[in-house]
């Protein structure tokens, strides 16, 4: 059993919800449910303008803050964009890239989203690299296939050394959003091939040392069958994460 070298991880991608006062409130509420997590980093990705008030409100708790997404180059004619080093001064920790809302409705590709990883772990972020299959991929027989790929692309010129401020969050699209949640087995199957492919790129004790999530319609209700699983090392939260009383229920799954 190897879940034991893995820092369990519960993230909340709160999506294009709470403005920075709304954010204030639920990051308080969250820090104070969470207060006794001792086994498990509990992160929140909110909106970019979110995120220095919620780093504030975050200070002194155990709630780490992260964006949603970040651009490659470090400045310029980059209108909308936003750097990593902004979103380190502004507070953030983590960022998670490659969401499957941003490849479906952005334009995102492994492309972008590799130059973006690389950026960010250059600057010093923590990412959340987003992956999975879509339903008529999965319906094909082809998710290993389809992770596999994602994983190599998403991670190309990225370093062992790199790997340890890297978690990889295995959401299969159909189950973002949808109540579909993928069974304990589903999740299990994939984390464990992407954890293979790692053992492959990086060697089996930096692979071992991974986070993998599962992200997917997590909720209070289904989180302590799917983290119970060896490869499924925590959980990336999107609904359920803009209730402080769901959330903390999923971090005490994950304590347990
Ligand atoms: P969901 O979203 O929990 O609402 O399905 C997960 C995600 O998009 O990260």
């Amino acid at each position: 059993m190897n879940k034991q070298k893995r820092r369990a991880v519960i993230a909340g991608n709160w999506k294009m919800n709470m403005t920075p006062s709304q954010a204030v409130e639920a990051v308080k509420e969250t820090a104070k449910l969470t207060a006794g997590a001792k086994s498990c980093d509990v992160v929140l990705c909110v909106p970019f303008v979110d995120i220095a008030a919620a780093a504030a409100a975050a200070e002194g708790t155990n709630v780490k803050i992260g964006a949603q997404n970040v651009h490659f180059e470090a400045k310029g004619a980059f209108t909308g964009e936003i750097s990593a080093s902004m979103l380190l001064e502004a507070g953030a920790e983590y960022v998670i890239i490659g969401h499957s809302e941003r490849r479906a409705y952005f334009g995102e590709t492994d492309e972008t989203v590799n130059l973006r990883t690389k950026a960010a772990l250059a600057a010093g972020l923590k990412v959340i690299l987003c992956l999975g299959e879509v339903l008529s991929e999965r319906q094909s027989g082809i998710t290993s296939e389809i992770v596999s790929m994602q994983t190599k692309l998403d991670l190309a010129g990225v370093s062992a050394e790199d790997m340890k401020n890297v978690i990889i969050a295995y959401e299969p699209v159909w189950a973002i959003g949808t109540g579909l949640t993928a069974t304990p087995e589903q999740a299990e199957e994939v984390c464990a091939v992407i954890r293979g492919v790692l053992s492959e790129l990086y060697g089996k004790e930096t692979a071992d040392g991974v986070t993998v999530q599962y992200g997917g319609s997590m909720n209070d209700a289904n989180a302590a069958e799917l983290l119970a699983k060896e490869d499924v090392d925590g959980g990336l939260i999107g609904g359920a994460s803009l209730v402080p009383e769901k959330f903390a229920k999923i971090v005490g799954a994950a304590e347990a």
